[in-house]
């Protein structure tokens, strides 16, 4: 047996008529930059997720950007955010010349553990980045009643989890911006890069409209510094198509969730994922921790069974930061969970035989 990890090639086979028309539609009209997709795109987006502003980009880090560009944060400011997670989340923060600051994560949802944010708030902190790992909100209420009480604003990066829900509201439409990605694996991908940004205010909204196209108020007029982070009109037409199939995607992905936990709650070797009762995964990874990891990982390729590490090495301990001077055993929960996580094939069409297979080998 061989399996496939995002077995985005089935999907493709589904959705293929449609999917493949609607980029010959583009390509027949020429309209390749902001064509009438992109419009249709945003309009779909904010129906589905509840956002009052849906506003496509380039991918996920370009809109993490414009989130925090919109929010005016740059050189002397402090964000803080957690350091288990895709390098995108801390490096567009210094990318605008902000500091990232890092809280470690909870031991149970590995999303940022909302107890310790307090203590790292300074004068110079102006915004929280939650992360909903893996397709699951973070404790949003308590993120919320902290930024509150401190005058932060809260980006919630999104990349992961387009469709979850906490407290039944999307996390799309929970942050003062949110932001999500289309990379191709992501639950929700188009075949290129793409991305977007969420808002529930309208000046916010405006602002990061204007900031995707090179901050201009109108043609050739730039009332901003802005960036060529608009989507390609191709990638808006195939998010079109998939859209429109994608609630019950996410219900096939949470029953393929459900059957994993079911197979392997006798394993003791394994600690499964955790799901907190206010929210529901768009389940991105289905991801397991386990001590013998690297060997575990080598036995299932050979069954023919890929996993994949998200992530390795939490962000305090990358290269590129360790101007910030973390060290080892700054954040103790990142680091284990970075020694022992392991993800296995997810996507919404794991079969039961599928996961049969991948039981008896773990
Ligand atoms: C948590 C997180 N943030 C941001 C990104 C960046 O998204 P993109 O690859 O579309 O730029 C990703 C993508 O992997 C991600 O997982």
């Amino acid at each position: 047996m061989k399996i496939d990890f995002a077995n985005l090639q089935y999907q493709h086979e589904l959705y293929k008529d449609e999917i493949e028309n609607a980029i010959l539609k583009v390509a027949r009209n020429c309209n390749f930059i902001m064509g009438n997709e992109v419009q249709e795109l945003e309009k779909s987006l904010e129906e589905f997720t509840g956002a009052k502003y849906a506003i496509s980009c380039s991918n996920g880090t370009d809109a993490l950007l414009l989130a925090m560009m919109a929010l005016g944060i740059g050189v002397g400011d402090e964000v803080i955010t957690t350091p288990f997670t895709f390098i995108a989340t801390a490096e567009t923060i210094a990318f605008l010349g902000a500091t990232p600051v890092f809280v470690d994560i909870d031991e149970k949802t590995y999303n940022l553990d909302s107890t310790k944010i307090e203590t790292k708030i300074t004068s110079k902190t102006k915004a929280i980045i939650p992360v909903s790992l893996y397709g699951q909100p973070a404790n949003m209420d308590e993120i919320h009643k902290i930024a509150q009480k401190h005058n932060l604003k809260v980006i919630i990066d999104g990349a992961q989890s387009f469709g979850s829900t906490y407290k039944g509201i999307t996390d799309s439409a929970l942050g003062d911006i949110s932001t999500t990605s289309f990379f191709p694996a992501k639950p929700l991908g188009c075949y290129g890069d793409g991305g977007a940004v969420f808002a529930n205010d309208e000046e916010l909204a405006n602002k990061m409209k204007s900031l995707r196209l090179h901050g201009q108020s109108k043609r050739y007029h730039h009332k901003y510094i802005g960036m060529g982070g608009r989507l390609d009109t191709i990638q808006a037409a195939v998010l079109n198509v998939k859209l429109k199939y994608y609630p019950k995607d996410l219900l096939l992905r949470q029953e393929v969730a459900k059957k994993y936990t079911k197979a392997l709650e006798h394993k003791s070797n394994l600690i499964l994922p955790y799901v907190d009762e206010k929210t529901t995964s768009a389940w991105a990874q289905y991801s397991v921790r386990v001590k013998n990891r690297d060997e575990l990982q080598e036995k299932l390729k050979l069954a023919g069974i890929p996993t994949a590490v998200h992530y390795p090495m939490p962000l305090h301990l990358q290269e590129c930061f360790a101007y910030l001077g973390y060290k080892k055993g700054d954040f103790p929960i990142s680091e284990i969970v970075s020694d022992e996580i392991m993800s296995l094939p997810m996507n919404p069409y794991v079969t039961d035989e599928e996961i049969e297979h991948i039981v008896w080998k773990l």
